[in-house]
């Protein structure tokens, strides 16, 4: 997929995900086949003050490449300045977030809030492309509320100021993440764009994925809390799209632990021991959710507070693992995995 100068090896995006998408979360979703990577949300006031938790946030590395940044806020000058800025910092992409319904978001009239605002959201538009070289794109929602549903109108204002992709995540900024995402509304949206559109919401398994990119004629696919502790939904979509089924078996309890155990050690490449045991801790419920006696393990990993805890954590549980697949090694199927889906 192309993003304006911006080619993409395939076209499966990882979600911006405020809280989640740090280094560690996006080496992980790149290596099992995301053809793009985003750094979490960040406020435009934020970055352009450079303070201390969004220096952390936006924290990247050579080998992400191609990274993209978000930008939310309302104000064109700043925005704009703030465009400037993360060209400079090396960033492939830049989106602009009106998708976000968070109160924090929506009180400074930015993120979904901003749909109510066309001819602003349009001045931010012209502003960021106008600022730089490298590909603006934009993330909205279907509309603010069912009585506007204005997601044709945003797009194809964004279009016509030079935003090279948009993704919808068809859900009202009043239903927050209620009820289900409505992609007959993304298939009208690409009915009525040119440039590239792209589908998020509930594409928690890969048929659904390949289905979307059929019915919808979308062009590509933004996966968010389908890929949290399955960073492999990548490849299973992407060998889904290839040949028609996943090939490659789902990874066993013993090899999600594993993937578990780097992806603390990629947290330590940008947090501090402790504060990447206090993330891992939610991460470590994603990974194990389908493994039987999770909910113990679950318990082990919530207390951990260094390094060395969390190493002990996981050691246990893989002896555990390897003595029930050794006590049951007749079976084809993995003993430790309790009904995957
Ligand atoms: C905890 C959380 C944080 C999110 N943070 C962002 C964000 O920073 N930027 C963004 O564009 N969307 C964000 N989203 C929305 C997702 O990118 C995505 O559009 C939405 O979750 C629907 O997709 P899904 O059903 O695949 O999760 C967030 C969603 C969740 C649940």
């Amino acid at each position: 997929m192309k993003l304006g100068s911006l080619k993409l090896r395939n076209n499966l995006i990882a979600a911006p995900l405020c809280g989640i998408s740090n280094r560690a979360y996006r080496v992980l979703c790149k290596r099992y086949g995301a053809g793009l990577t985003y750094v979490e949300m960040l406020k435009v006031e934020s970055y352009l003050h450079h303070n201390r938790k969004t220096m952390t946030l936006k924290y990247y590395r050579e080998d992400e490449r191609p990274i993209g940044i978000q930008f939310a806020g309302n104000n064109p000058a700043w925005l704009a300045e703030a465009c400037k800025q993360a060209e400079d910092e090396g960033y492939d992409i830049i989106d602009f977030n009106m998708g976000c319904p968070v109160p924090k978001i929506g009180k400074c009239g930015a993120g979904s809030a901003l749909m109510a605002y066309p001819d602003r959201a349009a001045k931010c538009f012209k502003a960021m492309v106008d600022a730089v070289k490298i590909p603006v794109s934009v993330k909205f929602r279907a509309g603010v509320n069912d009585g506007n549903l204005n997601f044709i109108q945003i797009g194809k204002l964004a279009e016509e100021n030079g935003i090279v992709a948009c993704t919808i995540h068809p859900r009202t900024r009043q239903q927050s993440f209620a009820g289900q995402a409505d992609h007959s509304r993304t298939a009208e949206l690409k009915a009525a764009l040119k440039i590239p559109v792209i589908a998020s919401g509930d594409i928690n398994e890969p048929d659904f994925g390949v289905k979307l990119l059929k019915t919808t004629g979308c062009d590509g696919l933004m996966l968010g809390r389908g890929a949290w502790g399955r960073p492999w939904l990548f490849r299973e979509i992407t060998e889904t799209i290839n040949h028609g089924r996943v090939v490659t078996p789902s990874p066993t309890a013993i090899e999600r632990l594993a993937v578990l155990r780097e992806h603390y050690e990629l947290l330590l490449e940008c947090f501090s021991e402790r504060h990447a045991c206090q993330v891992v801790r939610k991460y470590a419920t994603w990974y194990i959710r389908d493994i039987k006696g999770s909910a113990a393990l679950r318990g082990r990993f919530s207390r951990v507070n260094s390094r060395v805890e969390f190493h002990e954590a996981l050691d246990e549980a893989m002896e555990l693992y390897e003595r029930e697949m050794s006590r049951d090694n007749q079976s084809q199927s993995d003993p430790a995995l309790a009904a995957v889906g």
